[in-house]
């Protein structure tokens, strides 16, 4: 299938090809100038990628989309700032789609392929007062990844699910476009097909699975996110939500 090309998602690009963390980068941009609105930085190797709550993001050079997005979701109130992870989650999910099957988003906005971690979203907000003023959408999908340091619990990569090796300007165009697709829907305020989408394709929904909670291993059935994105658990019959310092899969 041929996917339109951006109008202004990843048109503005800026390219180094070895950096600390696109997502810093991005932030410093941020606080120095005024990107034009999908101002995208990618790079083939970062020194101190991000992840999420402090933690590192591991790529081998030249081998995986390593890009941050900046937009500026002006529109949206501090309590819709979770959309943010949703339509970053639905982006990522319909690239790896034309990929591979199966394809799931693990709350908040991890891509899952079976039980293994396919991509990672990083989404930092910059604020004036109670609104956003904007953000920057950091997405590290794993593409013809081989090497993965055994300190990873369950990663997988498209080349490890396909075999075939993926170009990876090709894959950029990809994300931009389908980024496009999904802000314009939240500009638009189609927040209930959004949140519909999301909740589609979440991994482990409706299942009763194992986490992690206060140090205790619990039972438990996820049943949606809650209107700020926590996630909703049903234990013994009490809906209790977590935010994602509180709850760890175990997978
Ligand atoms: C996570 O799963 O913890 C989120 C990982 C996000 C990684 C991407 S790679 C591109 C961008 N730059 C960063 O430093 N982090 C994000």
């Amino acid at each position: 299938m041929t996917i339109p090309n951006a109008l202004f998602v990843g048109v503005n690009s800026i390219f180094i090809p070895e950096m600390d963390s696109t997502n810093v980068y991005a932030m410093e941009l941020l606080s120095k100038t005024n990107p034009c609105e999908g101002t995208c930085i990618f790079t083939d190797f970062q020194t101190a990628g991000r992840g999420q709550i402090g933690r590192f993001w591991h790529s081998s050079a030249h081998s995986n989309l390593l890009v941050s997005y900046i937009l500026y979701p002006k529109f949206l109130n501090a309590n819709q700032q979770f959309y943010l992870n949703i339509i970053s989650s639905l982006a990522t999910l319909k690239v790896v789609q034309s990929y591979t099957a199966d394809a799931t988003i693990k709350w908040p906005n991890d891509i899952y392929v079976g039980d293994q971690k396919l991509a990672g979203i990083l989404v930092q907000n910059t604020w004036r007062g109670a609104k956003i003023k904007a953000t920057v959408i950091g997405i590290g999908l794993n593409v013809n990844e081989l090497n993965f340091p055994p300190s990873l619990p369950n990663p997988t990569s498209l080349i490890s699910l396909t075999g075939v090796k993926i170009d990876l300007s090709q894959i950029r165009a990809q994300m931009s476009s389908r980024l496009e697709y999904y802000y314009l829907k939240l500009r638009n305020g189609d927040l209930d097909y959004l949140r519909r989408s999301y909740l589609d394709h979440l991994y482990r929904m409706g299942k009763l699975s194992s986490f992690i909670i206060h140090d205790q291993l619990v039972e438990g059935t996820i049943i949606g996110i809650d209107d700020l994105g926590k996630i909703q658990v049903n234990i013994d019959n009490n809906l209790r939500s977590f935010d994602l310092r509180e709850i760890i899969y175990v997978i």
